[in-house]
């Protein structure tokens, strides 16, 4: 354990943060379509010279879309996570049982304030964009491993939030406001979460034998594995939907252009940023340092 991290200070910072999704979006707070939503290093659609600005902007936007549907799939399954592993634990501590509630109650406003966003999106955008699902069948599969590899998982998703915000859009002036108030106000309390689930992961490592542990990294892995599939079909659907709205006519090396740097971009968003982040791999390697090398074996393959 190489961190300070403690419930107590997890809820107090949480208590200090605590915003509404009434305040974030609605009313005079809406998308403008005429910027990108998401940063360079995410949507990596600037190297398809073959689209015009505005092109790129839209499947910039599409990408968008994707982000907030992709974040109320993962966090259905990080909420029933957290409750059922916070029931668990419900006496000793004080602190932990507020934290892990709390850390619930912001995954619940998650999953609302990326469905708001997804209703002002799809008000505006004026094309349907289908998304893959239903969250029900994913959160089945991923609650089907065990409580580390599930945790471990979690623990991924959450450090890459933090870094998509920090490396892309803290700075960024390009983005649409609104979008980035979305990214700003999610990596406040993500921020809590890298750290209790930290904690979590550490406190089940340590009551597992080493087959538990090796069975954990073998269960993310798998997990990985399912959502890369759903990547490879929402690629799909992303470039669909670029078709639909933009009534544009792409050549086969242009689709088979656009369907390689979608899929590239959606695997370094959802995979890479998380597998290859310094503290994950921090905390899995203190677990598992044979854990480790086998993440970083299977990073490259979504950098
Ligand atoms: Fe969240
Ligand atoms: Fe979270």
């Amino acid at each position: 354990m190489q961190h300070n991290y403690s419930y107590q200070a997890a809820l107090a910072a949480s208590e200090r943060i605590g915003w509404r999704v009434e305040d974030i979006i609605g009313g005079e707070k809406r998308l403008d379509f005429a910027k990108p939503f998401m940063p360079g290093s995410l949507a990596q659609v600037k190297q398809l010279s073959f689209l015009t600005t505005d092109e790129q902007r839209t499947l910039n936007q599409i990408r968008g879309h994707e982000y907030l549907a992709m974040f109320g799939l993962v966090e259905e399954f990080i909420l029933p996570y957290v409750v059922d592993h916070a029931r668990s634990q419900l006496s000793g501590d004080d602190y932990r049982v507020r934290a892990l509630l709390q850390f619930a109650g912001e995954e619940a406003k998650h999953i609302h304030l990326f469905k708001r966003f997804r209703q002002e999106f799809e008000a505006g955008f004026g094309n349907k964009c289908d998304f893959i699902g239903p969250a029900e069948d994913v959160k089945r599969f991923v609650l089907s491993h065990s409580p580390l590899g599930v945790a471990i998982a979690i623990l991924h998703i959450e450090w890459m939030t933090l870094r998509h915000y920090i490396e892309g859009v803290k700075d960024n002036q390009d983005l649409d406001p609104q979008f980035k108030s979305l990214l700003k106000h999610h990596w406040l309390e993500e921020s809590q979460h890298t750290k209790l689930d930290t904690l979590i992961v550490e406190a089940l490592a340590e009551a597992a034998t080493e087959k538990e542990i090796d069975q954990a990294f073998q269960e993310y892995a798998d997990i990985g594995g399912f959502l890369d599939n759903g990547i490879k079909q929402q690629t799909e659907f992303n470039v669909e939907s670029f078709v639909q709205a933009t009534r544009r006519n792409l050549s086969k090396s242009e689709r088979e252009a656009m369907t390689a740097a979608v899929l590239k971009g959606m695997r370094w968003t959802y995979l890479g940023t998380g597998m290859t982040h310094p503290n994950f791999l921090t905390t899995v390697g203190q677990i598992s340092p044979e854990g480790k090398k086998q993440i970083e074996a299977m990073a490259p393959m979504f950098c």
